[in-house]
């Protein structure tokens, strides 16, 4: 086991430069996951740390070693990727077996450990089968298998579960994150889902464009976004964002003609323009709420109901409601905005500006 530490890391491939810049600490047994909007720079930064691609400038350091210019083999890595690549013509044991072979592990070991990550993974039965005559579940935990066996310092998943149906997806979320923490070994989760996100990571890493967004604990940063970036991708639906000016009191936010107080007075100047964001969750259907939604299109999903609609200004915003409630388009429903869910970002840079709380 052991922790993994990337500084300053930058990869360009010929003039373009993917990743600008990326620091981060992982402790040794945690499980961090990346997550970001596809081409972000996700699977080059993990790719990196395999050892698969070179570094343009940087650091990356894996326990107590620089690895930099280690071979992906004395990493002491194992990666686990969307398409399981295993061997078609290769039963489900010699698929595991095959990296151990590789290495000259002694044959007794390496059917022990095959053995062993075959009972945690529940392929006992399947060790003699093909990959053709497995299910798209079981062949993920072939690989799975495949990776245990290396009993790596570091696992390394490049969104593994992308290639199963949602019911699949979310009973092997269950059993990636049990495994890897039964087993404590160092974890790099990489997905472009905020759900399998948040319910994988101890700590969620935010990317965009090669950079790092925010780096937190999932609800951190769901209730704490520092930037319109984060708070658009993670939520769903995603965060409300509309334009609004500080008021002269530096307590209340001016929409219009219409004002909502704050819960406390901020440092930034009054009148200052700001974008407001508020969760679609947290605005409260109430008879004399300050802002009026003009609903035009409602989506009922069982569990919930979302409205949405346009607010002063002509903004476009949506509301999440208790499943059956009953909203139409062309209704008005007035809502009320508590102080304490407001969020203020900065309209040039994007970022959070302060907390209102
Ligand atoms: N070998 C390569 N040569 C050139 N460009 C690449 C190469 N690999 C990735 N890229 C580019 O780097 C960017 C980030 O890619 P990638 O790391 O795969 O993103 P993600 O995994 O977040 O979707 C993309 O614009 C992609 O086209
Ligand atoms: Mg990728």
């Amino acid at each position: 086991m052991a922790e993994v530490v990337v500084r300053e890391l930058r990869k360009s491939f010929g003039t373009v430069e993917v990743l600008k810049g990326i620091d981060l600490s992982i402790a040794d047994g945690e499980m961090v996951a990346v997550l970001g909007p596809s081409g972000c720079g996700k699977s080059t930064l993990l790719r990196l740390v395999a050892g698969l691609e070179t570094v343009t400038g940087g650091e990356i350091r894996i326990g107590a070693r620089r690895v930099n210019e280690l071979e992906p083999k004395d990493r002491d890595i194992a990666m686990v990727f969307q398409n399981y690549a295993l061997y078609p013509h290769m039963t489900v044991y010699d698929n595991m077996a095959y990296g151990l072979k590789n290495r000259r592990v002694p044959r007794p070991e390496i059917a022990a450990r095959v053995k062993r990550a075959a009972e945690i993974l529940g392929l006992e039965e399947l060790l003699d089968r093909k990959p053709r005559q497995l299910s798209g579940g079981q062949r993920q935990r072939v690989a799975m298998g495949r990776a245990i066996v290396r009993e790596p310092e570091v696992f390394l998943f490049d969104e593994p579960l992308s290639n199963l149906d949602a019911k699949l997806r979310v009973q092997m979320r269950h059993e990636i994150r049990q495994l890897q923490a039964r087993l404590g070994t160092t974890g790099i989760y990489v997905t472009h889902d905020q759900v399998e996100a948040m319910t994988l990571g101890d700590r969620l890493v935010v990317m965009n464009e090669g950079r790092i967004e925010q780096v937190g604990a999932p609800l951190e940063v769901y209730e704490r976004p520092a930037s319109l970036f984060v708070a658009g991708f993670i939520g769903s639906p995603p965060m409300n964002g509309f334009p609004a000016r500080l008021g002269e009191d530096r307590a209340s936010l001016v929409i219009d003609r219409i004002r909502l107080p704050l819960a406390g007075p901020l440092a930034a100047a009054a009148a200052a323009p700001v974008v407001a964001g508020i969760r679609p969750e947290h605005l409260q259907c109430s008879a004399d709420g300050p802002l009026a939604l003009a609903v035009d299109w409602v989506e009922i999903l069982g569990a919930d109901t979302v409205a949405h609609g346009r607010i002063a200004g002509d903004h476009r915003i949506c509301v999440r409601l208790p499943g059956g409630t009953i909203v139409h388009a062309g209704d008005t429903l007035r809502l009320s905005v508590p102080p304490d869910r407001l969020h203020l970002f900065d309209p040039g840079s994007g970022l959070r500006i302060a907390d209102a709380s």
